[in-house]
């Protein structure tokens, strides 16, 4: 690994031509044409098909299953249940690290949630090994399930929340804050089980030949997968293929290999056949990973000139009865706001469904909903403007650590998103709006931010003898743009035409480029991509100064430049040559250069980095119907470098409709007897369509940081759901003057007296 260019930033100014460009996606055409394959198109010879039986209790265990029935069913060639699943090398529920799920592989008769599989039907067609699937019918002896996140009994202090956070953190005195503010606010807000959803489920074709395993299948990590099914299986991570080249969209519950999948790999190796299984839409509620539901308290005591004397925001969070995922909502409270004293914690009540996951923004997301609530409340008890109050509470520091923020451009985007908006012109008092119509009218405001995540990628980058490149890292495009935006860094690397430039990606046999998530995937691969690139050329320039037939023999390394497929010194454009020039001298086929991407600890312990946004809302309700339209968003953010606009522009769209769900939409429905989940389909678990999305703008506001990484890159992928949320919330409260703090809100909110809460 020594072979690794560092880190550090460069003397050479690399060139940035494709950076900072608004291309369109390089996959676009193959997308919207159809020829752009994804796991479930791969049909291997000889291909069977397999198709979960899953739970419909939720607590208990299987006492039967009529696997003769299903056996006899024509065209079905195998039933796989705990009693004939092959053997697995490793405990599946042992877990060794945060970003490791516990799995529901056929281990045993045991049902801890509802849509748990419980047998695996695999058949020569679909049809037959669905049928076969609905011929188990299974008996259970089932036991009432534990649901209810409220049972205040039950819960307990976790040993860390998300992927291994402190549960609690504490910075001066919050009682004595709480004590001597001359206001207080005291509020609790609900945020309810979400899920996924990806348009692509987590489908999978699996096919062995002796001991390796090669796989098609949607991950967000490939090297974490394969490392999983190493474990698992009981062979070499190199003996495991897996193409991801596409992933119809992610958010987090693709981040791990999931039961699903594993099972898919079970049911090959068992027929001694290729299988795919693709677990249906209402299968994917359950063992595909969720946000769990949330309960927060928030208390906040205020001086006379509205500035926070406190803070303090607890958690109350869910996970599953046999992991250890917990929503680390309360930890946003930590960065956005100036206070003398700080706490945040953790409780939670383990429930008998699938266990919560990543999700986008996982923490982020859901506490900001509380904490961007509790602000506009706050704002109100002062008889403050929104905007007003967050800028008497500004962070100039991150108020839990002390810390310097590497960059932070939050006022620019409240003054930029505020006038773009027309905020000035806001009434503060509520319910004193109205359109022509006689609607509501109601403009909220709520902050995003989402910390700098970055993983560990590597790249290589290569330069060939006809002067054009070659670069290469497994990165997976979900659907955000990487394979656009990181082909663009890999040109910039090499000082190479994006045309001339061949970027591989999207297979476990390339570099290792680490987790699409956390926001981090740009920042991560693309700061190896540039390490690799500039390695490369360090390499090339070392030959030609050294070379008495080159141009630049003699020119001390450091005053060539690299621009265009040419080596020159300095500015002096007739001491130049070529690429292709100097491999051709050399004799060589091509020069290969290699770099990592990481996060620097030094720069962790010094600065905080996030990125920052805002994002003001405007609704309109009926004030006799209670129906809630957003007729605007516009968010502005700041997220460090921006490798294409386009691309970053429809991230933030996507992530500020993500909101709107999230304020006025998503909600897995439980039913408390069963403990299944009622709404499992996409008719009635509701998400945003076109019609709900009347207007939104994204403004970029062009932030330098020079410390986060080299390229100066900070994520963009979660931070927009964080700011939006509250700003739909805090709108509705502005339209109609009801503070509803049980999301999503809904019509009966509107109508319903007993809601009105504000
Ligand atoms: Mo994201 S929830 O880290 O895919």
């Amino acid at each position: 690994m020594s072979d690794f260019a560092p880190i550090v930033a460069p003397a050479r100014q690399p060139q940035r031509a494709s950076i900072g460009q608004p291309l369109k996606r390089r996959e676009g055409v193959a997308k919207v044409t159809g020829s752009a394959v994804y796991a479930a198109d791969n049909h291997p010879p000889g291909m069977l098909y397999a198709v979960m039986a899953v739970s419909t209790i939720a607590n208990g265990r299987v006492s039967g299953l009529d696997v003769a029935a299903a056996k006899a069913h024509p065209g079905v060639v195998e039933v796989m249940t705990p009693a004939n699943r092959p053997p697995l090398a490793k405990d599946p529920d042992d877990r060794d690290n945060p970003f490791m799920f516990r799995l529901d592989v056929l281990q045993n008769d045991r049902v801890r949630y509802a849509n748990q599989p419980i047998a695996v039907v695999v058949a020569e067609t679909f049809e037959a090994a669905t049928e076969g699937a609905a011929l188990l019918a299974p008996t259970y002896e089932a036991e009432p399930p534990q649901l209810d996140m409220n049972a205040d009994a039950a819960a307990f202090v976790p040993d860390s929340v998300g992927p291994g956070a402190p549960t609690q953190a504490v910075v001066g005195d919050v009682e004595a804050g709480l004590a001597e503010a001359s206001q207080r606010l005291d509020a609790t807000y609900e945020t309810p089980d979400q899920y996924h959803n990806p348009m692509e489920p987590h489908a999978i074709v699996a096919a062995w030949d002796g001991d390796r395993l090669v796989i098609d299948s949607p991950s967000q990590a490939m090297t974490i997968a394969r490392g999983r099914l190493a474990g698992l299986f009981g062979i070499a991570a190199d003996d495991i293929f897996i193409r991801s080249p596409f992933l119809g969209g992610g958010f987090g519950c693709k981040g791990a290999m999931m039961s699903p999948q594993v099972l898919g790999a079970l049911a090959a190796r068992l027929v001694n056949r290729p299988v795919k299984l693709v677990p249906t839409r209402a299968q994917m509620y359950g063992p595909l990973g969720h946000r769990g539901a949330t309960r927060q308290t928030l208390r906040l005591g205020l001086d006379d000139a509205g500035r926070l004397t406190a803070l303090s925001h607890h958690a109350r969070t869910t996970s599953s009865v046999f992991d250890e995922f917990f929503e680390p909502a309360a930890n946003i409270s930590h960065t956005l706001y100036a206070s003398p004293a700080i706490s945040t914690s953790h409780d939670a009540v383990r429930v008998h469904t699938g266990t919560p996951m990543f999700m986008r923004g996982p923490g982020e997301a859901s506490g900001s909903v509380a904490l961007e609530s509790a602000i506009d409340e706050a704002a109100h008890a002062c008889g403050m403007d929104p905007l007003a109050f967050r800028l008497a509470n500004y962070a100039e520091q991150e108020p839990i650590s002390g810390k310097p923020f590497s960059s932070k451009r939050l006022y620019d985007c409240y003054a930029q998103a505020a006038e773009r908006f027309g905020w000035a012109k806001r009434v503060l008092a509520p319910r004193s709006m109205r359109d022509e119509n006689g609607l509501c009218v109601g403009w909220g405001l709520g902050t995003a931010t989402f910390p700098v995540v970055m993983f560990e990628a590597e790249a290589r980058a290569i330069i060939r003898a006809d002067g054009t490149g070659v670069v290469e890292t497994g990165a997976q495009d979900m659907g955000q743009g990487a394979w656009t935006a990181l082909a663009q860094i890999a040109a910039d690397s090499l000082a190479l035409e994006l045309d001339r430039t061949v970027f591989n990606a999207g297979a476990s046999d390339l570099p290792d480029a680490g987790v699409a998530g956390g926001s981090g995937h740009t920042a991560t691969v693309g700061n190896a991509i540039d390490a690799a690139g500039r390695d490369a050329i360090a390499r090339l320039i070392d030959m030609a100064v050294d070379d008495a037939d080159s141009p630049l023999h003699g020119v001390p390394a450091e005053q060539v430049v690299a621009r265009w497929g040419r080596l020159q010194a300095g500015d002096d454009a007739a001491r130049s040559e070529s690429y292709a020039d100097v491999l051709r001298r050399a004799g060589m086929a091509e020069v290969e250069g290699h770099g990592r991407g990481r996060a620097d600890a030094d720069v962790a312990e010094r600065y905080a980095m996030h990125a920052h946004g805002a994002v003001f809302a405007e609704v309109k309700v009926d004030p006799d119907l209670g129906q809630i339209r957003v007729t605007r968003l516009v968010g502005a953010f700041a997220a460090g470098r921006v490798i294409n606009p386009r691309m970053v522009e429809s991230q933030f769209f996507g992530a500020m409709i993500w909101g709107l769900g999230f304020a006025l939409h998503e909600k897995a429905e439980t039913d408390p007897r069963s403990g299944r989940i009622m709404n499992a389909d996409l008719a009635e678990y509701r998400v945003p369509v076109n019609a709900d999305v009347a207007g939104i703008e994204a403004l970029v506001i062009e932030e330098h940081d020079p410390h986060v990484n080299v390229l100066g890159i900070k994520g963009v992928g979660e931070i927009g759901v964080t700011g939006t949320v509250g700003a739909i919330a805090n709108a509705v409260w502005h339209a109609t003057g009801r503070r509803v703090r049980r999301f999503p809100i809904g019509i009966a909110d509107m109508l319903d007296d007993d809601a009105a809460t504000g």
